[in-house]
């Protein structure tokens, strides 16, 4: 041990020495500690965490937690085709969560979302508004590959929302981006086509939402790219507002 470092832990220990042996002096036979709160149940979904005097009572559930409730999901017919499960990923404490459809080939083959064609696109888009994947969180409606990746159907989403619900609630995030019509459509509940939909901010839980092509649709309708572009420079305005006000 170098002598300087050997040198300030005597001295460290000489003044907890003095301090105990004050306390002895004093007569004191035990000191008040700040009692520890204990460790806090996570929040059952859909209820608030507080008590009245305004005390949490629970905390956000985990990204595992939730994880390990869903297990080896037989909650719809999709469970019989798939291969994984494709949860979201990412930063569970992100700002920026985006919401899309559900796992195509790529996702089902590797157990995880956007990684296929449409998730390189998205990938860009990320890196044009100077983030990365790992700065936000990527999820999707639905989390088992629909047959042939056909439109996953409403009681195939309704399986998988409570799910999707405590995903976004433990995040809490600043805003959440939906990818296309069926995810847009899903979490607003409401069946206005995409086109009318995009560009606008929404609200889900209280937290703006805003809706935007599918990265799939922009492959599609390279036209359409600028139309997202204007929507993500909103994003990134308001994500610049929130943390400058
Ligand atoms: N399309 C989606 O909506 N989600 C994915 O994870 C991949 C493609």
């Amino acid at each position: 041990m170098p002598e300087n470092l050997k040198h300030e832990l005597h001295e460290a220990l000489a003044q907890a020495r003095s301090f105990f042996e004050d306390l002895h002096d004093l007569g004191v036979s035990a000191v008040p500690v700040a009692e520890l709160p204990a460790e806090l149940p996570p929040c059952p979904p859909d209820v608030c965490g507080v008590d009245r005097g305004g005390t949490a009572v629970c905390r956000a559930e985990t990204m595992e937690e939730i994880q390990a409730d869903l297990g080896d999901c037989q909650r719809c017919p999709l469970c019989r085709g798939r291969k994984s499960i494709v949860f979201g990923v990412g930063d569970p404490h992100a700002r920026l969560v985006f919401v899309g459809e559900a796992p195509g080939r790529e996702e089902d083959e590797k157990g995880e979302p956007f990684v296929g064609e449409a998730g390189r696109l998205l990938d860009r888009i990320l890196f044009a508004m100077g983030l990365a994947r790992q700065d936000v969180y990527l999820c999707n409606v639905e989390m088992c590959r629909p047959p042939g990746n056909r439109d996953p159907r409403p009681e195939e989403i309704a399986a998988c929302e409570p799910f999707l619900k405590r995903q976004l609630a433990a995040i809490e995030p600043a805003m959440i981006i939906t990818l296309g019509e069926c995810a847009s459509q899903s979490l607003l509940g409401d069946q206005t086509a995409i086109s009318h939909l995009r560009g606008k901010w929404h609200q889900y839980q209280g937290i703006p939402l805003l809706p935007t092509y599918h990265p799939a649709y922009l492959l599609r309708n390279p036209a359409a790219k600028r139309e997202v572009w204007e929507d993500m420079k909103q994003v990134i305005k308001c994500l610049r507002e929130a943390r400058s006000g």
